[in-house]
């Protein structure tokens, strides 16, 4: 396997790679959640290239750019075991040579859920996962569920600027106890991991409760999200909100809607987590 630092190299490499390529962007810190996407695309693709970059433009001030756990070594050590060709693991200056005046925005759906607690956070996703799609040229690219309105903008915006790839939505990978694996958990103190648990359970028995059609507006579930969040103490809740997907509007009946989105995010201690599940109706 190769480990590729520059756009020049990664580009000559590009050139000589059998067809289709599958690609899988990451911010490293890998877990299995990310392995799970790179096994899926070596089933389904000749030639699989990972990306490991932390990108600042995703960042806002005050988030976690600066602490977000990096291990290259380690990451790579493990793509490689997972099975992909090659690894792009840009530096800062090579991604950003000067301060780009250029952005990729997809409005509308990036302003709401995480689109609205982090502002310019999508334009951040969208641009730097347009300037790795340019560098890589991928056939496939695998994005994972977890993070649901990334993939529905990131598809939105392959759509609207017909970009030659196709978007592999992968499912949630989740530790025993029904955590869903993030790179931030490590953050989490024990309590903090234990009390975090709450995402998860709510979602689980939202679902349960969905699914005996008790509920008949989006509004409904999001109100027994919020009230079962906000009551866990140290749990901060960010939102907690059901809308249909990805078109990501308001739910009038749930009969109406193929499939939906119920999301929530929540601050457990100073560490920001979100999870999700999607709901397939009529
Ligand atoms: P990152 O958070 O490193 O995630 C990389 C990919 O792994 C994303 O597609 C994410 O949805 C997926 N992923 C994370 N946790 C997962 C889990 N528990 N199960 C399955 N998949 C999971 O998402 C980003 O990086 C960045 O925004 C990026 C797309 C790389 C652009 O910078």
């Amino acid at each position: 396997m190769e480990v590729i630092y520059d756009r020049d190299r990664l580009r000559q490499y590009r050139s000589g790679v059998p067809q289709p390529v599958g690609f899988i962007p990451t911010m490293g810190s890998l877990h299995e959640g990310h392995l799970s996407l790179i096994r899926q695309a070596r089933k389904e693709c000749k030639t699989v290239i990972v990306s490991i970059y932390v990108n600042p433009l995703q960042f806002g001030p005050g988030e976690d750019f600066e602490r977000y756990p990096r291990d290259l070594e380690r990451d790579v050590s493990l793509v490689k075991e997972a099975g992909a060709d090659g690894v792009f693991a840009p530096t800062r200056e090579e991604m950003l040579p000067r301060p780009s005046i250029t952005k990729v925005t997809v409005s509308g759906l990036t302003d709401r859920l995480c689109g609205a607690s982090r502002p310019g956070h999508f334009d951040g996703v969208a641009t730097v996962v347009t300037k790795l799609f340019h560098l890589i040229q991928p056939d496939r690219a695998y994005f994972g569920l977890k993070d649901a309105q990334q993939v529905a903008v990131i598809q939105r915006m392959v759509e609207d600027l017909h970009m030659p790839v196709t978007i592999v939505p992968c499912p949630t990978l989740r530790e025993p106890d029904g955590l869903a694996m993030s790179s931030r958990n490590v953050y989490l103190s024990p309590s903090e991991r234990e009390r975090a648990l709450i995402l998860n359970r709510s979602l689980e028995e939202a679902t349960r409760r969905w699914k005996t059609g008790e509920w008949q507006r989006g509004t409904e579930a999001a109100r027994y999200l919020r009230e079962t969040i906000t009551s866990e103490p140290g749990v901060e809740l960010d939102y907690a909100e059901v809308l249909t997907y990805p078109g990501l509007e308001p739910v009038e009946s749930f009969h109406k809607e193929e499939f939906v989105l119920a999301a929530v995010a929540a601050r457990v201690g100073s560490t920001r987590l979100i999870d999700n599940r999607i709901w397939q109706g009529r």
